[in-house]
Order: structure tokens, then sequence, then C-alpha cells
């Protein structure tokens, strides 16, 4: 079955980008012209989600009127004859059908995930973390996507790193290898530096299968009370294949302030309307 349910887990607090995620989710800083969430749910439409899960603190409800239709917003913009910008928010606001699920507290991304279970039900599902932006054609989902179909299994996203940088990331003991793809036989969140079994990061894209679900009920929550997707992960492990897909292209890091300028300035880099006002920016600070 296709799956067509994106899940994408946005009840974060967003520590690393703190102050400005103080009284906003980081899934609403914009990168260049909308906002990271906007992104996110554009990589998911392409993968071929009709309906995204978004997963919100309690109160929290501003990505999903992002996501939403804004009527009276629209009719002033209608009035004011600004037909570009209507057509912009017309867009953000139909890309897909919304549904919230709620996580009560930041108990971690597993426990994001579990709080999605009655909207998913009882099928395959894609979950994708706002954190990196796809710059892939196709979008990296969408990779995974087509992994699912050739394979059946749950796909995760996976990214050589530099040696010295793997125990940054959960890492992958891979058993079988077929040009791009890899069976993927343990999981090790953050290895100690020589330690890891291979240079395979586990990156925040998805393919689940509903017993990702019963997985994530009987884990026990780590140290600061968080339930770990990478402890359900590694329980589906232990009872059928999981697959990793190293994907083509890049993710790139918009959870942080230095990542999310890097992220952005080359972005800009590539879009022929900012183009020429980032390259006048930096060749001035290159001055
Ligand atoms: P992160 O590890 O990036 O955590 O979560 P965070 O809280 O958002 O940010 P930092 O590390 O404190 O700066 C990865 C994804 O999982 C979601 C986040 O919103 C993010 O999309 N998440 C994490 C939840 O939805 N709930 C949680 O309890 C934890």
């Amino acid at each position: 079955m296709e799956p067509h349910i994106c899940v994408i887990p946005a009840a974060g607090l967003g520590t690393r980008f703190l102050p400005a995620t103080k009284a906003m989710p980081k899934e609403l800083i914009p990168v260049l012209d909308r906002p990271v969430i906007q992104w996110a749910v554009e990589e998911a439409v392409a993968a071929g989600a009709g309906e995204i899960v978004l997963v919100l603190a309690e109160g929290r409800n501003e990505l999903a009127e992002h996501l939403r239709p804004n009527p009276s917003l629209e009719r002033i913009l209608i009035e004011r004859g600004k037909h570009q910008e209507l057509e912009a928010v017309r867009r953000a606001g139909s890309l897909a059908r919304i549904t919230v699920a709620r996580q009560r507290e930041p108990r971690g991304l597993g426990d994001a995930v579990l709080c999605a279970a009655a909207a998913v039900g009882d099928q395959p599902f894609l979950c994708m973390l706002p954190d990196d932006l796809s710059i892939a054609d196709p979008p990296v989902l969408e990779q995974l996507r087509d992994a699912h179909r050739e394979l059946g299994t749950p796909v995760l996203a996976l990214m050589r790193v530099p040696n010295d940088q793997i125990s940054r990331y959960g890492c992958a003991d891979v058993v079988e290898t077929r040009g791009r793809l890899h069976r993927i036989r343990g999981l090790v969140e953050k290895p100690p530096a020589g330690e890891a079994k291979s240079d395979l990061a586990v990156m925040g894209r998805y393919v689940l299968t509903p017993d990702i679900f019963a997985a994530l009920r009987q884990t026990t929550p780590g140290a600061l009370g968080e339930i770990q997707l990478t402890d359900g992960l590694s329980a589906l492990l232990a009872k059928g294949d999981v697959w990793g897909v190293e994907f083509e292209g890049d993710l790139l890091d918009v959870g942080t302030p230095a990542g999310w300028l890097a992220t952005s300035i080359r972005l800009a880099r590539n879009d022929p309307r900012f183009r020429e006002a980032v390259s006048g920016a930096l060749a001035m600070a290159a001055a």
C-alpha cells in the first residue's frame, strides 16, 4: 500500500535556536520567503502525501494555521488587488489536508511519533523531521518512498558522514548492500568516537510501518524521560527487515542559527529572486 499520510513531529522545544523559539515554534522560522514547515510539507506532497499529521505541543496552533486557508486575509488581498500575494497565501493553505495530533509534554521524538498513532491507523506512513531541508531531485522523502515501493519494509534515510562526525548521529550497522540500498541489522544512537560500525548516519526522513507504534509503546524512556525513535526502530529490526537508502542530494540544517544561515545563503544563491541581493551582500562582506 502506498503511504499517503506524512507525520511531521514539530512539538520540540527548539533549544538550539533560543531565544528565537521562545514564543514560536522553530518550524515557523522563514527560509527565503516561506517558513520551514512549508518547505517540509511541499516535500511530503511531492512524495505522494495527501494528508499531513502535524504533531504539535499543547496550545500551539501557528503551524496548522499557516497550512490552512485564511479567508479574511484572502479577502483583504483580493480587495487590494494583491494577486501574487493572494496566490502565495492560497497555495500555502491548500497543499494538503492537515490533521493535528497533540504531544502533551516534549517526551522525545519516539513519543511524538506515537502521538500520531490514532491519526495514522493501520497503514504505512511517511515521517519527516523538518529540521533539515531537502535539496535533492527527486526530494529525499520521494527517494525513500520509491525504495519502500520496491522493498515493502520500513525505510530510513542514510547519509555518509566523516568518521570524526558519526558520534553526533544515529549510526546504522548494515548487513547487506544493493547499490544505494542497505539492509540494517542494528542502530546505535551517537556511538562513541572510534566505536561506530559504519559511517552511515540516520537522517530525519522515514517510511514507517504501523508496527512502530506497538514497538514505541513498549520502549522504556531514557534518562531524561524521553522515548527515542531509535529504540522503537531497533525493536522493529529484531522482528523483520528494515532498509536504509543512501539518498542522492543534500539535507541542509535549519534547526540551528548557523545551519539556518548557511542554508539560507545557499538557497538564495540558487534562486533568481534572491541571487543578486545575496551575492551583493557577500561581496560587500568580503571587501
Ligand atoms: P530535535 O532533536 O531537533 O529537538 O527534534 P528540538 O526540541 O526540536 O530542538 P533542540 O534540539 O532542542 O534544539 C527533532 C524533531 O522532533 C520533534 C522536534 O519538533 C523536531 O522536529 N520533537 C522532538 C517533538 O515533536 N517532540 C519531542 O518531544 C522532541
